[in-house]
């Protein structure tokens, strides 16, 4: 169970009982209460309004790119999966199920997928004899999986700003056992020895020294990087909240499941490349081989971690249920997308760092 400490909220009540009623206040003002109904019966139109307002931002975040509506409707949905995974006796978890909350996540969380799908371009038809190769093209060939901002990492970055990416990359490194250890809840049962061994490899192999959270919050030690309760989400403006609230809605929504291990195997694909560079940019820093022991141990593993959730999850599931495979080349799709703005947003804050 996950400690006080390591709550991973950016909830900071002060500003948010001070500060104007924008979507995202008054959704944390309701999961963050103690009593949810009380305050809709003294407010009655409190639901209607809170709807009024989603809708206003999702029109400006997904019709017109309004930074400002995209920071509200992620930091919305941020504090709604944060329920799922928060201290079992704060008010957020007790109001995780709430139907006044629950409409407002799903009305967001619909017309961000739908804005993701206009984005996405068409592609070919889909088997279970081609989707392997499907996948690993539309990684090849997709612009993130060669993004500047590791070549920046590996050969221009100085150390603040090598600190800074460690920091923006806290959070889902963090989370990464919590959404492995999701996607074998309901899964098939012929997926469940390869997703085990994925988490069997996350927690060390059963040593506590080499979990990947202990080899991440060793490097952050060994540098001097302190980490906050919040694992620096505080840091993330739309496009890094989006990319934790991608994994988030896969891991806590059933419809979502398929999209979900589509997410997982492209985040594998993805990893290795672009770990080899950022190793190399530390290197060039002076890190040590054991500051960089969590990136260079996610180079190798995370090649045979691609293969598994290419050849043992996603076959499997595509042979039994054809229909799933959609599914999960969007939610591979929503990955790269997702990804392609974060790294986009890291790199600018990098350069003018
Ligand atoms: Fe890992
Ligand atoms: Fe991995």
């Amino acid at each position: 169970m996950m400690s006080q400490h390591e709550e991973l909220s950016v909830i900071d009540r002060a500003a948010a009982a001070q500060g104007e009623k924008t979507l995202d206040t008054v959704f944390l003002q309701l999961i963050d209460s103690n009593d949810i109904d009380a305050i809709l019966q003294q407010y009655p139109q409190r639901p209607a309004q809170l709807m009024q307002l989603a809708s206003h931002a999702s029109r400006a975040a997904f019709e017109h790119q309004d930074a400002e509506a995209l920071r509200q409707v992620h930091q919305t949905l941020f504090y709604a999966y944060h329920a799922h995974l928060a201290e079992p006796l704060s008010c957020s978890s007790r109001n995780q199920y709430h139907p006044v909350l629950l409409q407002v996540r799903s009305f967001l969380e619909s017309q961000w997928l739908a804005s993701e799908k206009r984005r996405a371009s068409a592609h070919g038809s889909l088997s279970p004899k081609n989707i392997v190769a499907e996948l690993q093209a539309l990684w090849k060939n997709h612009a993130v999986s060669a993004h500047a901002l590791f070549d920046f990492l590996e050969h221009e970055a100085n150390s603040q700003q090598l600190y800074y990416f460690f920091k923006s990359d806290s959070a889902l490194n963090l989370l990464f056992f919590d959404l492995v250890a999701m996607t074998l809840v309901g899964s098939f049962p012929e997926t469940r020895g390869e997703i085990s061994q994925n988490l069997w490899d996350e927690i060390g192999q059963g040593s506590n020294e080499f979990t990947h959270v202990n080899l991440y919050k060793d490097l952050l030690q060994r540098r001097g990087i302190d980490l906050p309760d919040d694992h620096y989400t505080h840091l993330y403006d739309w496009q890094g909240l989006a990319g934790y609230n991608l994994f988030m809605m896969g891991g806590v929504t059933r419809s979502h499941y398929y999209k979900f291990i589509g997410m997982m195997a492209m985040t594998e694909l993805l990893d290795p490349s672009q770990y080899e560079k950022l190793v190399n940019g530390s290197r060039r820093l002076g890190l040590s081989e054991r500051d960089v022991h969590y990136y260079s141990e996610h180079i190798s593993v995370d090649v045979d971690h691609a293969d598994g959730w290419l050849n043992n999850v996603i076959v499997p599931v595509a042979e039994r249920y054809p229909q799933a495979m959609e599914e999960i080349y969007f939610g591979a799709r929503l990955r790269l997308q997702t990804c392609q703005d974060y790294y986009d947003n890291v790199l600018r804050t990098l350069k003018a760092l």
